[in-house]
This record gives C-alpha cells, sequence and structure tokens, in this order.
C-alpha cells in the first residue's frame, strides 16, 4: 500500500467543494507524480469539523474559507504545527503575508498561495521560481475578472454600470455582494501580493492606493473610442525613483498594449524586466473549479520537495505622487474662449494637450482630451482650478491613460 497524504479542508463553499472533487478525482495521477496516495482527510465548515482534530491528523491544510479571522489564526497554527499550507486567501496575505511566510521559515513548510492571485494563471509561480533571478521593473494586471467583465460589457453594449453588474451577476461572474470586486479593493490585495514577490519588498494592503470603476459611464467609453482607447482596470506595481509605487484605478489603454485585447471575465499580468522584456501570462479569472486546479497545483508541489518564501531583503519606499497621462472630459458653456482659458489652466501646472475631441450640444460644450505623461499632483491642481471656471457645467471627470503600446 502507497504512504498516505492527508489534506485537511478549511471551507466548503465554491472553491472547497470544488477542490474536493478533483483531489478524488486526481488522486491516481497525484499518486503517480509523487509517490504519495492524497487523501482527503477532515473538512471545516460554520456548522461542521473541528480545527484542531483536523490539524491532528493533516500533512497539509487547505484554507478556503476567506476572511481574515479565524482564516489567520488556523494557517499560523497549522505552519507552527509543521503543516505546509495551501491558501486562496489575497485579502489574508495582502495584511498579514509577512507573518504568515515568517513562520512558515521558522518551521520548514510551505505557504503557497497561487490561486490568491491571478485565477488560473501561474504568476505567483512565475514570479517565485521562473524569474526569481530577474530584476523585475513594472508589474502590470488586470486581476480582477469581474470588473474587466463589467468594462467589456459597457464598452461592447452602451450598457450602464448597473446594468453590466447585473449581467456579471446573473452569469456568475460577480458575487452578490460585489463591493469588493468593484470598488478595487480586491485586485489591490493581489497587487499587494504581486509587487512583494516582484520587487522582494514588504508591501501591505494599506500601501496600495486604489480606486473602483462605480464612477464610469458608457460615455467615458465612447468619446475614448474616438481617442483609439479601451478601459481597463489595471494594477500597477513600479519602481519609481528608488521607491516602489503600487496602485489600482481604471485607465485607458492604447490597441497594442498586451493588457487592451484582455475582454470578459480574464485576468493577465504583464511582467517588465530589461532580461526578458516583457512577458504576459491571461486566462481565466475566477470560478470554483478553476481556482480549485490552482489549489490542487499547490498540493501537488507541496508534496514534492520545497519552495519557500524568501525573507524581504529590500526596505523600498513606498511613493505616492506617480506620473500619468489623463482622459479629461469637460462640460463648458459653448462660448468664445473656454478653450483657451482650459489650456491656461492646463498650461499653469505643465500640463500638455495630446489631443482634444470637441462636441456642441447647442448652448454647452463636451471637451473631451488627452493629456501626456505629468505628475498626478499637478494635474490634480490644475483640474481643481478648472473646476472652478465660471464656465464649468459639472464637475470635470478623468481616467488614466497608459500610453505605453510595446513593440509596436
Ligand atoms: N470563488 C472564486 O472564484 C475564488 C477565486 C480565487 C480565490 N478565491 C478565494 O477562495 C476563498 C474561498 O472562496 P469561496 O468563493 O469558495 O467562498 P465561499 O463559497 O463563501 O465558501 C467559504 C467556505 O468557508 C466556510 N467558512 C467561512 N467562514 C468560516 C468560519 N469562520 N469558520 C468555519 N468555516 C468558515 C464556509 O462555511 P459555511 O458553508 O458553513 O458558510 C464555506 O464553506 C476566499 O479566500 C476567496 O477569496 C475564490
Amino acid at each position: 500500500m502507497p504512504e498516505t497524504f492527508e489534506v485537511g479542508l478549511l471551507g466548503h463553499g465554491t472553491v472547497g467543494s470544488a477542490f474536493a472533487e478533483l483531489l478524488e478525482e486526481r488522486a491516481p495521477q497525484i499518486e503517480a507524480i509523487t509517490g504519495l496516495r492524497p487523501r482527503l482527510g477532515g473538512v471545516l465548515t460554520r456548522s461542521r469539523g473541528d480545527f484542531d482534530e483536523i490539524l491532528a491528523t493533516a500533512d497539509l491544510i487547505v484554507e478556503v474559507m476567506g476572511g481574515v479571522e479565524p482564516a489567520r489564526e488556523y494557517v499560523l497554527r497549522a505552519l507552527r504545527a509543521g503543516r505546509h499550507v495551501v491558501t486562496a486567501n489575497k485579502q489574508l496575505l495582502a495584511r498579514h503575508g509577512e507573518e504568515l511566510w515568517a513562520a512558515a521559515r521558522e518551521h520548514q513548510v510551505q505557504l503557497r498561495f497561487e490561486a490568491a492571485v491571478g485565477g488560473v494563471v501561474p504568476v505567483i509561480r512565475v514570479l517565485q521560481e521562473s524569474l526569481a533571478a530577474a530584476h523585475i521593473d513594472r508589474v502590470t494586471g488586470i486581476v480582477n475578472g469581474t470588473t474587466n467583465f463589467i468594462l467589456s460589457e459597457m464598452a461592447r453594449t452602451g450598457q450602464t454600470f448597473q446594468e453590466a453588474l447585473a449581467e456579471a451577476q446573473r452569469l456568475g461572474y460577480a458575487e452578490a455582494d460585489p463591493t469588493e470586486d468593484v470598488n478595487g479593493a480586491d485586485a489591490a490585495a493581489k497587487m499587494a501580493i504581486l509587487a512583494r514577490l516582484a520587487f522582494d519588498t514588504p508591501v501591505h494592503l494599506d500601501q496600495v492606493a486604489y480606486e473602483g470603476i462605480e464612477h464610469i459611464t458608457p460615455d467615458d467609453l465612447e468619446y475614448a473610442r474616438d481617442l483609439g482607447l479601451g478601459l481597463k482596470l489595471i494594477g500597477t506595481a513600479e519602481r519609481i525613483d528608488g521607491g516602489l509605487s503600487v496602485r489600482v484605478h481604471p485607465a485607458f489603454l492604447y490597441a497594442g498594449h498586451p493588457l487592451a485585447s484582455v475582454n470578459g471575465p480574464f485576468n493577465a499580468v504583464t511582467i517588465e524586466s530589461p532580461a526578458i522584456t516583457e512577458i504576459t501570462l491571461s486566462g481565466p479569472g475566477a470560478g470554483g473549479p478553476q481556482t480549485a486546479s490552482a489549489v490542487l497545483g499547490d498540493v501537488i508541489s507541496a508534496m514534492i520537495p520545497p519552495a519557500s518564501t524568501p525573507e524581504t531583503s529590500q526596505r523600498l519606499e513606498i511613493v505616492t505622487d506617480v506620473e500619468s497621462a489623463f482622459y479629461l472630459h469637460l462640460e463648458v458653456d459653448d462660448r468664445p474662449g473656454v478653450l483657451a482659458r482650459v489650456a491656461d489652466a492646463l498650461g499653469s501646472q505643465g500640463v500638455s494637450v495630446k489631443s482634444v475631441v470637441q462636441k456642441g450640444l447647442g448652448e454647452q460644450a463636451r471637451l473631451v482630451m488627452v493629456v501626456h505623461r505629468v505628475a498626478e499632483s499637478r494635474f490634480f491642481a490644475a483640474v481643481d482650478e478648472i473646476s472652478r471656471l465660471d464656465f464649468m457645467r459639472a464637475r470635470p471627470r478623468f481616467i488614466r491613460v497608459v500610453e505605453e503600446e510595446f513593440g509596436v
């Protein structure tokens, strides 16, 4: 009889139940790869199972409960008891990753988390293993499938945010409570984890500035199309002046950008490094069976000899005022001199205009423009000045634009 390897399961919801099925189905192949026969041990939900009993006999714990507590306590206790842990919990890692990784190192066990970022896209493995020796300059990602689906639908059909969200919920791409997806918090947690790995420096969720997509309107997408731009919720982690900026916000991309063609409930991450130029990984963003497959991949890796997340060796300063190009949308009175005064306000802060679309609407006009890269603080100061001009009909609206086109 082969030696067995017992997996204790914390959580039996969308991911946990799919994982339990997959583990049973794939057990013979896993045995062939590892020489050990995996077996599902105890299962914990709110109404069944006991953590101490599960831990006592498990060789490895899979945490797919979600939430910060008691997940943190259980993961820590498992690591301290010398058990490998596989988790899909990005909020937990983005808040308490350093503590958990340190416990794993101290107790010489593995803490694996491929399913926490990028759905099935194996970006964690690529950063930790394939690119472990590369000096990475920037990681850019579409790391939330729900918001990518919503923005794709808004662009494709002209639907409002609320209509596209309802469609996402109907198709199972959005949770009943989609708050953390649409306000950018989910993507921010994933970017904190990616930044930590790519730049070898501690990054806490609180250091990630984020903005969601709730305020995006169909006409933002329509005008942007005229300017050759498509809208995505983009996470960026990049070196700036010896420091690090990590942020999530909606941003327009030109068609040549590797992330511009990622539509629907998909995820993609672009990694830029002088050694590799640029690679983009993409694939399905989430879903029970897909996430369970990433979790099972981690379980198999943990069954064969170790890879640990080493202690960080850098202490990069977190940079908050970064440069960006912007799309700017102004509703103004249709009278002479307006454009010149807008240009003055922009010019006074060193903001220069790249392209403008102007539409007259009776007494009112709409100015939609893209401005070149500038420090965000200067752009915001110019917008503040513009918002106080007497011909403004509504608050200025703006969205960041990613200018790089890559290989075109
Ligand atoms: N769903 C996805 O596509 C996806 C993708 C990537 C990552 N993830 C991550 O995977 C994790 C699980 O997500 P999910 O969608 O499977 O969640 P879910 O369907 O809500 O399932 C959560 C499971 O955990 C159990 N649970 C929650 N709190 C508990 C507690 N305090 N004590 C004991 N059991 C508890 C629940 O028990 P009851 O059944 O008793 O309520 C349920 O069985 C989350 O961290 C999520 O971010 C999910």
